[in-house]
Formats: structure tokens, sequence, C-alpha cells
């Protein structure tokens, strides 16, 4: 049990990739807070991870583009559980456009949830977690802030802001051992990707070198890492699981 007794914050949790590493949390031993803008389906996850692995869980409603919502969360968290070891800032989502067409509206949603929402996040659990003098934030890019990807000027500006916003709370906050790293997804099969078309799908596997898109799990398997006395040497780090599609 690598994780006995820890307390996890997962954004965007519900369902996906922030699921996943939700429940392989929980089943290393950490108590689980699940966070969503879906009340419904945060609060079915946090009692199926109950259920099934025995920890204590609980579900909050956060917005993460509302700094309000995320202090209350965190209130709410310290409030059942003291502490918060694990910030896990997953959520996420994408609203894709050519540069030519893309709305205001499309530009400023996203970057209030991928980039503003991490911001909120790392902000509102800081104060408890320098407090500690321990903690650790893991935050979900993209390959698409390493590499870039037409189609998605808004989702890549936001990614690669986040890897920025990864280096610099590390370096602020390593006096006070609190680890900042970041995962940096390929394609992984979630209701993100459901959205492209098997022909869009097929193209890009082609250029991936594993040929395949990836599963939740394995990014999950990546933020135990991060999460874990495992990697306790390790800050301001971008890990990369894609594939090989961007080394
Ligand atoms: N799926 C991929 O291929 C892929 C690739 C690279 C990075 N990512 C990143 O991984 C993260 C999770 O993606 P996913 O594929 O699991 O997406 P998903 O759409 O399956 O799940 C995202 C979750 O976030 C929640 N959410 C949306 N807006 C929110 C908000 N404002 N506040 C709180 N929660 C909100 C949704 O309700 C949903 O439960 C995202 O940050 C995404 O950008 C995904």
């Amino acid at each position: 049990m690598r994780l006995q007794g820890k307390v996890a914050v997962i954004t965007g949790s519900a369902g996906g990739i922030g699921k996943s590493i939700a429940e392989t949390f929980a089943s290393e031993g950490a108590n689980i807070v699940i966070s969503d803008i879906n009340a419904e389906a945060a609060l079915k996850t946090a009692e199926e991870i109950k259920t099934k692995y025995n920890v204590e869980t609980m579900s909050a409603v956060c917005d993460v583009a509302k700094l309000e919502e995320c202090e209350t969360l965190i209130k709410a968290a310290l409030d059942k559980f003291s502490k918060i070891d694990i910030l896990t800032n997953n959520a996420g989502i994408t609203k894709d456009n050519l540069v030519l067409t893309m709305t205001e509206a499309q530009w400023d949603a996203v970057i209030a949830v991928n980039l503003k929402g991490v911001f909120n996040c790392i902000k509102a659990v800081s104060k408890s977690m320098l407090k500690a003098r321990q903690g650790r934030i893991i935050n979900i890019a993209s390959v698409a802030g390493q590499m870039g990807n037409a189609g998605q000027i808004n989702y890549s500006a936001t990614k690669g802001g986040v890897i920025a916003m990864t280096k610099t709370c590390a370096r602020e906050f390593a006096s006070r051992n609190i680890l900042v790293n970041a995962i940096a997804p390929g394609f992984i099969r979630t209701a993100m990707t459901d959205k492209l078309t098997e022909e869009k799908k097929k193209v890009i596997s082609s250029t991936i070198p594993l040929a395949r898109l990836g599963e939740v799990s394995d990014i999950a398997k990546a933020a135990l890492f991060f999460a874990s006395d495992d990697s306790s040497y390790i800050t301001g780090h971008v890990l990369a699981v894609n594939g090989g599609m961007y080394m």
C-alpha cells in the first residue's frame, strides 16, 4: 500500500482519466475527494470507490474555473480529513477550432478551466500544504502543450501554460517539500477522444510509434508514481505518457 492514510483531491474525477487516478490511489490506501461539475456522477464515483476499495471518500461539486469554488472544495476536504497530501489537477475541456474560426467564447472557456483552473486549485491548497511542509501536486498537461496541435490553439496554449506553472510551483514550493510534477498524456481513450471520428483516430494512431491510443490506467500509473515515495527526489518534471508520439 503505497498511499496508506494519504488524502488525495482529484479535480474532474467523476469519469475519464480523473476517475482512473482516483481508483488507483484508492487501491493503494488513499482516502479520496472526488470533485467535478457533474454532481450526480461525482457522488456515484465517490460511493463506488468507497465500497470497492474500503477507503473514505467524499464528493464535491466544484467548477475549477471559479476560485471561490476551489477554496470551498479545499475547505470541505480539510474539514473532513484535516489534511490534503495530494492534489491532482485533472479537470480539462476542449473546444477545438482553427485559429481563423475560433470564437472568443471558445478561447475564454478553455483558458478558464484548463489554465486558470489549475492556478485556482493550487492557490487554494497551497496554504495548508505549505503549513504541513509536505505535499504532492500533479498537473495533467498534454502532448498538445509540448508539440502543438492544429485546431487546438486554445487547448495547447493552456497545456503549455500548465507545464510552465508546474515548473514555477516546483521552484516556489521545493523548500517546503511540496513536489510539483506534470503528466503529458498523448491520445487516451476517454469521452474527450470519443468525440474524434474513427478516421481521425486511425490517422492519429499512425503517428504513434506504439500504434494505438493509450488507456486511462496508463496515466493513472504515472500519477501514482508522482504521488508516492518512489518519486521523492523528482520535482518540476513533465512525464510524457504518449506511446512515443512526441519524444
Ligand atoms: N483523453 C485524452 O486523450 C487526453 C490527452 C491529453 C490530456 N488530457 C487531459 O486529461 C484530463 C482529463 O481528460 P479526460 O480525457 O479524462 O476528459 P473527460 O472529458 O473524460 O473528463 C473530464 C472531467 O472533467 C470534468 N470537468 C469539466 N469541466 C470542469 C470544470 N470546469 N470543473 C471541474 N470539472 C470539470 C468533466 O465533468 C469530466 O468528469 C484533462 O485535463 C485533459 O485535457 C486528456
